[in-house]
């Protein structure tokens, strides 16, 4: 065997957890695709027939996003590759070679593009480095391909290609939510010379999709999103019907984005990223199209299958704080397939307005063969029927009917059973968090068309079945606020009083490498190469270690390859750590030794959240913890895990879900995964509201407590409840003029008070880099604990603080504790 002397390995052969991993991103890819049109079973196609491939996805498929999301592997499957492997015939080789040329030259542009802007920014140097924001600022804009080659035949697979990622919000424009001129031509001439064309979609979040209005010979589409390494395999196995789709949607396509309840204003689009109104309140997404009664056109949940399903209720139950609800899922179809049976609740419109139905549950059969049937429970708190009454500052339960709904997707869902409530009830009485500083007109629907929509859950006597909640062992439960301020008198503290001042301060701001004390983001760990940040390792000796930090959710983010010289792994540059190396203006140093780290990319986020499938989401934690026990790294800094508001931001593709249930569930799966391997951790993150990457430093998000709650933390509150993850990353916004990372009402009251979190918060890399407002000091006596990356700046801020007695030694005790504790 190979001494290990760094990380990796020198030799290039394939390891077994690649191998094994492979399969688990290829059969997570495909449970996650989304059949959103199927006319006259166009698929799936048989094996071996003849088919014509275009747009930039079918040669350059998008394997994941960019900036510290993009993770690298050997090599990423092509839609082209995969489906050739499979035994396609693929008639226009010539067109695909054509736009592999035209791709290249178009990188070399760009390249170029960000390198004259990172120059240009170098003048005036600001936080986070010219390059990367030159990088973050400068989207690459995939070519459509040549209008020339295209053919004719029977049938066309097109491929449409979008990308994004940290620091921009996606445009409104051609080229990303729109399509290019050259696209909408070169589609047209595809549609007028195939009949069957079946378009496929890859891209991190919704596109605009009015044009498929126009060509009717558009049968099929298929979304899935971006897929990991595995992405042209996964294809091919659904485009054969080995699988067949079983993947919802997690957001709402709307039918125009103007759609969108206050579409225009949203980051860059009215002129102002200084300020971001949630107006729309609690109807995000399907809350609004439903409540509203506003057409889209793929509603949330959404996805059909190569088969059918009937869906009966049998019966609901309560147990204790428990509902469960029993359905019989039969395939009725001719091939086997997977259904998710998702279960939504129309609460009750008492002295609060709601939206009209909620997800309240779900879940996927197993693979059903043509007329088996599986007994199906869904179980949900009675908690997650609750609204938080800010007058009251309480999670309560009003009386009247609540509504259950299921189905196979939020529109086929039907009215099934109900649970009935006779009196108002008090869950949880709080202390208010996060108040208003100015005054935030939130939308509210017509209470009397909400009344005639639920009129029919309210007068008919249900035809399923239904029971009276059983309240009386219900009594509130009342916060004790405060016990968090102090560090708990144990073993952690011992060693802690042990430290110096300089060993406690160095421990709460990480090690850092960067001279010029700009933190460079996502590179910023030292003995495994590629690793964002490392943490001090000032106190080896009294038991504490340093450990390494490194980024995903789509996998490990770690440099593939680099070099050691004198004995020594050179550190890999920013240049070299960012789409794997393509900005580098000189070649790389040539080292004594390279050695390579070896890591799967798997599905982005909204992927794995679309097989709405606890099972692959665990299975694919599990590979995380896999891997980064691997790589001997801590933290895994993921899931990313808010709220895909608006189609239009950067990160959609990193997060799960517009749904705060079904992002919390996705997130403590996974977090239940990584986890299960010791010591190994994840870092939930940005912790909140990271609606927009615009200004993504500076944004405020003004926004009334009953949404922030219900739904911007909801999701958090799940993961944090259910799977105790290890850390959890506070974001860089702003939330009601604080900057969550310096916030006290976020990191102390909420999350340790209210939810007994008891792993460590650390800061988004570089956010005290902000100004006044937003300092290491000011980190820690809000109780975020870990300053990440570290810098100079933050270790002199804190001394500084501690001399004026504006940071107490009690206060950097107790996060040098809970470092201490989760470290050791
Ligand atoms: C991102 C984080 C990431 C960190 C470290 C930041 O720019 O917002 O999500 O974990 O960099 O790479």
């Amino acid at each position: 065997m190979q001494m290990k002397e760094f990380s990796g390995t020198k030799d290039l052969t394939e390891r077994s957890y690649e191998i094994a991993h492979k399969q688990i991103a290829r059969e997570a890819a495909a449970e996650g695709f989304v059949l959103l049109k199927n006319e006259a079973h166009v698929l799936p196609f048989s094996e071996n027939c003849e088919i014509a491939l275009f747009g930039a996805g079918a040669v350059k498929t998008v394997k994941g996003g960019t900036g510290s999301g993009n993770v690298y592997s050997r090599h990423t499957v092509s839609v082209w590759e995969g489906m050739e492997k499979a035994g396609f015939q693929i008639t226009n080789r010539n067109w695909l070679e054509s736009y592999e040329r035209l791709y290249e030259d178009a990188r070399m542009k760009w390249k170029e593009i960000v390198w004259a802007r990172a120059d240009e920014l170098s003048k005036k140097p600001r936080g986070i480095g010219p390059l990367f924001e030159a990088y973050m600022i400068t989207p690459f804009d995939i070519p459509a391909g040549e209008l020339s080659g295209i053919g004719a035949g029977d049938k066309a697979v097109f491929v449409l290609a979008r990308n994004a990622g940290e620091g921009a919000d996606r445009r409104l424009e051609k080229g990303d939510y729109y399509l290019l001129d050259q696209e909408h031509e070169l589609l047209k001439a595809v549609c007028s010379s195939y009949k069957k064309v079946v378009l496929i979609i890859n891209a991190g979040g919704a596109v605009d999709l009015e044009f498929t209005e126009e060509f009717p010979n558009i049968k099929s589409i298929l979304y899935i999103s971006q897929p990991g390494q595995e992405a042209g395999h996964a294809v091919s196995d659904v485009l054969l019907g080995k699988v067949s789709p079983s993947g919802k949607l997690t957001a709402t396509w709307p039918l125009r984005y103007e759609d969108i309840p206050f579409a225009e204003e949203y980051s860059y689009l009215n002129g102002d990223t200084d300020h971001d109104y949630y107006r729309q309140g609690i109807f995000v997404g399907y809350r609004y199209f439903d409540t509203f009664e506003k057409p889209v056109r793929y509603g949330f949940g959404h996805g059909l299958s190569y088969t059918n399903f009937s869906i009966k209720i049998k019966d609901i139950i309560q147990n204790n704080d428990t509902l469960s609800l029993t359905a019989l899922v039969q395939n009725t179809g001719p091939v086997a397939g997977k259904e998710v049976l998702q279960v939504y609740a129309s609460c009750p419109q008492g002295r609060l307005q709601k939206e009209y139905r909620r997800l309240t549950g779900f879940a996927k059969t197993k693979l059903l063969q043509p007329s088996e049937t599986e007994e199906i429970i869904v179980s949900f708190p009675i908690r997650a029927l609750a609204s938080f009454d800010e007058k009251m500052c309480a999670w309560i339960l009003e009386k009247g009917r609540y509504g259950i709904f299921a189905g196979g997707s939020l529109e086929t869902a039907t009215y099934s059973a109900f649970a009935d409530l006779q009196e108002d009830v008090v869950l949880e009485l709080l202390r208010h968090i996060c108040p208003l500083g100015e005054e935030l007109e939130e939308l509210t629907p017509d209470a009397d068309c909400i009344r005639k929509k639920r009129s029919v859950l309210e007068e008919e006597p249900s035809k399923g079945p239904g029971l009276l909640l059983a309240v009386d062992g219900f009594a509130a439960k009342q916060v004790v606020y405060g016990r968090y301020d102090g560090a708990d008198e144990d073993e952690n503290l011992a060693i802690v009083k042990k430290l110096s001042r300089e060993q406690k301060i160095k421990l709460c701001t990480g090690d850092f490498t960067d001279k010029n004390d700009q933190g460079a983001i996502g590179a910023a760990g030292w003995t495994i190469p590629g690793t964002a940040a490392q943490t001090s390792s000032c106190a080896v000796e009294e038991g504490v270690p340093s450990v390494a930090l490194a980024d995903g959710p789509a996998g490990i983010r770690l440099v593939m390859e680099y070099q050691v010289i004198d004995g020594k792994p050179i550190v890999p540059t920013l240049e070299e750590s960012i789409e794997g190396g393509l900005l580098l203006r000189e070649e790389k140093k040539k080292g004594d030794e390279t050695w390579y780290q070896f890591c799967t990319a798997f599905p982005v986020g909204t992927l794995i959240a679309q097989t709405w499938n606890r099972s692959i989401m665990k299975q694919f934690g599990r590979a995380i913890g896999e891997e980064v026990d691997e790589f001997n790294i801590r933290f895994w800094l993921a899931p990313g895990m808010n709220i895909q508001r608006n189609p239009l931001c950067g990160r959609n593709f990193e997060y799960y879900s517009e749904d705060p249930l079904l992002a919390g569930i996705t997130a403590a799966s996974v977090t239940e995964g990584v986890q299960s391997r010791p010591g190994r951790g994840v870092t939930i993150k940005h912790f909140a509201c990271n609606s927009q990457e615009n200004n993504r430093m500076h944004v405020d998000a003004v926004i009334s407590e009953r949404t922030l709650r219900e739904i911007y933390l909801k999701g958090f509150e799940i993961a944090v409840k259910t799977s105790q993850p290890m850390a959890i990353m506070t974001s860089y916004n702003l939330i009601n003029g604080i900057h969550a990372a310096n916030n006290y009402d976020l990191c102390t009251k909420l999350a340790r008070d209210e939810w007994d979190f008891g792993g460590i918060i650390m800061t988004d890399w570089t956010t005290t880099n902000q100004g006044p407002d937003c300092t290491a000091a000011g980190c820690l006596r809000a109780g975020n604990d870990l300053i990440m990356p570290g810098r100079q700046s933050d270790h002199d801020n804190i001394n500084m603080e501690l001399d004026a007695g504006t940071l107490s030694p009690e206060e950097l005790d107790r996060s040098t504790a809970r470092i201490v504790k989760v470290l050791r």
